[in-house]
């Protein structure tokens, strides 16, 4: 079943075209991770299917529904978690809660229960009467993804939720998410972690300057466009390109060199040949592809 589907959407702001002409469709209970650059438009496509932006062109359904006209029906279906969202820092963790859940007319016992469960769930239990500016960058946005999850949506928007966050709380982030995938529910994220993409997704579409460059799962999109190792090293180090193995790809970003090529073998022996020191010799990622796809890292 598609519960998410996209033709030809078109967003501008002035003469900028944010969002151009993105196709895409999304299957009940997968995670799809929409990685690009600062910029690239990913915040502007999660806002027109959440149903807060209209569209300029295209035509867009969420479970069936155009999300611009049918804003508060598909809204009833959608848990978001925007990049820009905060919560009331006058407030407890209880109280931001309560004043969710009336928009959902959740209260009462029904409330109670459900916020124990949800609190549990992002490991938040015991901290109900903590004022909201007390919580770790961390805890916020676990609490911001609790509070999606009030309504009981059947999709959930998680706009970079992980940004600026360690590696384990990522990673208990990362955990809550699965856990979500194992109960159904549809995911899409936008995320500048290539590992976040590789670890929870399903499919990874690139987004570059509005436009989707690439779709696919994580390991279609690093074989439809790179051999699968690669000897990454300084570019002091180089002997030069016409050195490289044969049918060997070398790439240049930024001052270091990559050389990829499906044979690892080769690529070990070449190294050995020619005494290039630090080299990292690894799997490609989907990093490499967006690198290649776009010539600038995830993080630019
Ligand atoms: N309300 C707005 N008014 C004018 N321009 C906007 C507006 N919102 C976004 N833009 C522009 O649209 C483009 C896409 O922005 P968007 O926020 O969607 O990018 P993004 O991929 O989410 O980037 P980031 O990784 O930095 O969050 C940018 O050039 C941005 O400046
Ligand atoms: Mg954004």
């Amino acid at each position: 079943m598609t519960v998410i589907d996209l033709k030809n959407v078109t967003r501008k702001f002035g003469d900028l075209t944010a969002v151009r002409s993105v196709s895409l469709s999304m299957e009940k209970g997968i995670c799809y991770a929409l990685l690009g650059p600062n910029g690239a438009g990913k915040t502007t496509l999660s806002k027109m299917i959440g149903g807060v932006l209209p569209r300029h062109e295209g035509e867009m359904r969420v479970l069936g529904m155009d999300p611009w006209k049918m804003q508060s029906e598909v809204k009833a279906h959608l848990g978001v978690v925007m990049q820009s969202d905060a919560l009331d820092d006058e407030l407890n963790v209880l109280e931001n809660l309560r004043i969710y859940g009336l928009f959902f007319w959740l209260k009462g016992r029904a409330f109670r229960e459900r916020v124990a469960e949800l609190l549990e769930f992002v490991s938040l239990t015991g901290r109900e009467k903590m004022p909201t500016q007390a919580l770790s960058g961390g805890m916020k946005r676990r609490l911001l993804i609790a509070r999606a999850l009030l309504s009981d949506p059947e999709i959930l928007l998680l706009d970079e939720p992980t940004t600026g966050l360690d590696p384990q709380v990522r990673q208990v982030i990362w955990t809550t998410l699965r856990k979500l995938m194992e109960k159904g529910m549809t995911i899409l994220l936008t995320t500048h972690y290539m590992e976040e993409a590789s670890q929870l997704a399903d499919r990874v579409g690139i987004l570059d300057q509005g436009q989707l460059i690439t779709e696919g799962s994580p390991t279609e999109l690093i074989h439809r466009t790179l051999p699968s190792c690669v000897l990454e090293f300084d570019e002091r180090e180089s002997p030069g390109d016409a050195a490289v193995p044969d049918g060997s790809l070398v790439e240049h970003h930024g001052d270091r060199v990559y050389v990829f090529d499906d044979d690892e073998t080769a690529l070990r022996n070449w190294l050995g040949e020619h005494g290039i020191s630090a080299p990292h010799l690894r799997q490609t990622s989907l990093e490499d592809v967006f690198l290649k796809l776009t010539g600038r890292g995830l993080h630019e």
